[in-house]
């Protein structure tokens, strides 16, 4: 029982650490902005995929480009407003000559900072994966650990009656 009461709390934890923030969180628009930041979903003006040149450590298990700096802390240093203006009057000289041309929608805009925004989600996610997969295989063995002494006195009597 004691064991029992240790993985209920320990799953709780990890429940608990999924719903800290409370804000509510539009995976549909994340999912369109990691889209468009790795290519999969094309830019309406044919820019090219940001993951071209960047990288986000712990999301795209391939790895992005090298060329322009890693990602994951965008936000962190920019700030929602900063990205959503580097976006749409890009300041960067390795960018320019590109989104200049072909330059990036608005809405596109909005969806690729609010991936940024939330990208270390899904980098904590990742990382939890494994211990999540631990507890769970824990909390289905557990009827086994229970149950493997109960079998064991049904047998013992049956063996005893048979005698
Ligand atoms: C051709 C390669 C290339 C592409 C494509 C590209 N970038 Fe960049 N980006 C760079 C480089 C290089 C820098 C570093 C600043 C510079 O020298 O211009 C940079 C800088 C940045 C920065 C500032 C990072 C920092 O830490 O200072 C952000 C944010 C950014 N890019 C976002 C994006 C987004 C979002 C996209 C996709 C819409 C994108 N970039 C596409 C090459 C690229």
């Amino acid at each position: 029982m004691k064991k029992l009461i240790l993985i209920f709390f320990m799953a709780s934890i990890l429940l608990s650490q999924e719903m800290e923030t409370g804000e509510v969180f539009d995976k549909e628009k994340y999912e369109r902005g990691k889209g468009l930041f790795s290519g999969e979903i094309i830019f309406k003006n044919k820019g090219t995929p940001c993951i071209s040149c960047h990288d986000i450590k712990g999301v795209f298990s391939f790895g992005g480009g090298k060329f322009g700096p890693g990602l994951e802390d965008a936000f962190e240093n920019y700030g929602e407003d900063g990205l959503l203006m580097a976006l749409s009057d890009i300041p960067f000289p390795a960018m320019l000559p590109i989104y200049k041309y072909k330059p990036l929608d608005s809405t596109e805009i909005e969806d690729i900072v609010y991936f940024l925004k939330n990208v270390k989600k899904e980098e904590r996610q990742n990382n939890l994966f494994v211990p999540v997969l631990f507890g769970v295989i824990l909390i289905f063995s557990l009827p086994l650990l229970i149950w493997r002494n109960r079998t064991y006195g049904v047998r013992r009597n049956l063996l005893k009656g048979g005698k």
